[in-house]
């Protein structure tokens, strides 16, 4: 862990900084409520904002304490205690499994937001590219403190562990990733199949060896296959970038292939008992999704 001085000393930090800083300490002041406002809405875009913001009390504490770092970045005295403040929110949010990236994106959209509202700000008490240098710098010390937490700690759990361990460790990683790799390329090989599979059933429409309405049928329930396997590709892209899996894609492609058996059983006569068992679970899949959605969308307090 780095001291104060030597973080200031890397980060060329000079005494204007502070003076700086101060200097802009109302400018933080007036801009605190409009950049939580704003940083809250910029959030709500992420996936996974309502699971580290569950409930309306956890995002009011976080909203104050967010506002008060705001006002800090500027008013406060860039000392021991304010670098012991960013060790404990770094802290915090490696006990809550924050990922870094949500961190280091918000400093990004921070970053722009004082950029945009110093441009257009009529009395600013020192120059525009001085006042720039000295935020640019509070705010890389400090998305360098709280992402450093991140890095402790895997670095420790990797460091606890034994040679054999660390071994085990990195050979099921490797392997976890060639899994997910070889799931994406079946998937991938699957589509492309299905694809020639839909032509197929096209030609045979064209050339009359089957009939329209069949055809039409059969290459909906195609299609609809081949949505699903569209889906799960997405997913399992979207899981191999780091996202946590999602349980409605699987229900969704549930649906996909429970609707195709249902077009295809529609042109047998004399099916009907099927077809009722395959309408219940339909309805049941169906609700399945709604209620997941439902959920997802009660615990995101931003929507
Ligand atoms: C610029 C980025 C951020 C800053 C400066 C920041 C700042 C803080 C601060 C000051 C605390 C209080 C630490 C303490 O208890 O001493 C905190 C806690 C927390 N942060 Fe952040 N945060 C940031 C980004 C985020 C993001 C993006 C999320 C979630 C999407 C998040 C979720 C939380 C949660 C859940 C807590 C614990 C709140 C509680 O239960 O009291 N933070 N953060």
């Amino acid at each position: 862990m780095e001291t104060i001085e030597q973080l200031k000393v890397h980060y060329q930090w000079r005494l204007e900084e502070e003076e700086n800083l101060r200097k802009l300490s109302e400018f933080g002041a007036k801009y605190q409520q409009e950049w939580i406002g704003r940083l809250y809405s910029y959030l709500a875009n992420f996936p996974d904002t309502s699971k580290y913001l569950p409930n309306e009390q956890v995002r009011e504490r976080h909203n104050d304490k967010l506002k008060k770092w705001f006002v800090a970045l500027f008013a406060a005295a860039h000392d021991a205690e304010y670098l012991r403040r960013l060790y404990r929110i770094g802290e915090v949010h490696v006990q809550i499994g924050l990922p870094p990236h949500y961190v280091s994106a918000s400093m990004n959209f921070t970053r722009q937001f004082i950029y945009d509202k110093l441009a257009h700000e009529p009395n600013l008490p020192i120059a525009l590219d001085q006042a720039v240098a000295s935020v640019n710098k509070i705010l890389d010390l400090n998305l360098d403190v709280m992402t450093g937490s991140f890095r402790e700690e895997e670095l420790k759990f990797y460091l606890a562990s034994g040679r054999i361990q660390r071994f085990m460790i990195e050979t099921m990683r490797r392997g976890l990733w060639l899994v997910d790799l070889f799931i994406i390329a079946a998937f991938a090989v699957a589509g492309l199949f299905l694809m020639l599979w839909i032509g197929y059933e096209m030609v045979l429409v064209a050339t009359g060896k089957t009939t329209l309405e069949h055809g039409a049928i059969m290459i909906m329930g195609s299609v609809l296959i081949l949505y699903a396997i569209s889906e799960l590709l997405n997913e399992e892209i979207r899981h191999l970038r780091g996202a946590a899996l999602g349980l409605k894609v699987f229900i969704a492609v549930a649906l996909a292939a429970v609707i195709r058996k249902i077009l295809i059983l529609s042109l047998e006569p004399g099916r009907t008992t099927e077809l009722i068992v395959l309408a219940g679970l339909t309805i049941s899949l169906a609700a399945t999704h709604w209620l997941i959605i439902h959920a997802e969308n009660k615990t995101a307090p931003f929507k």
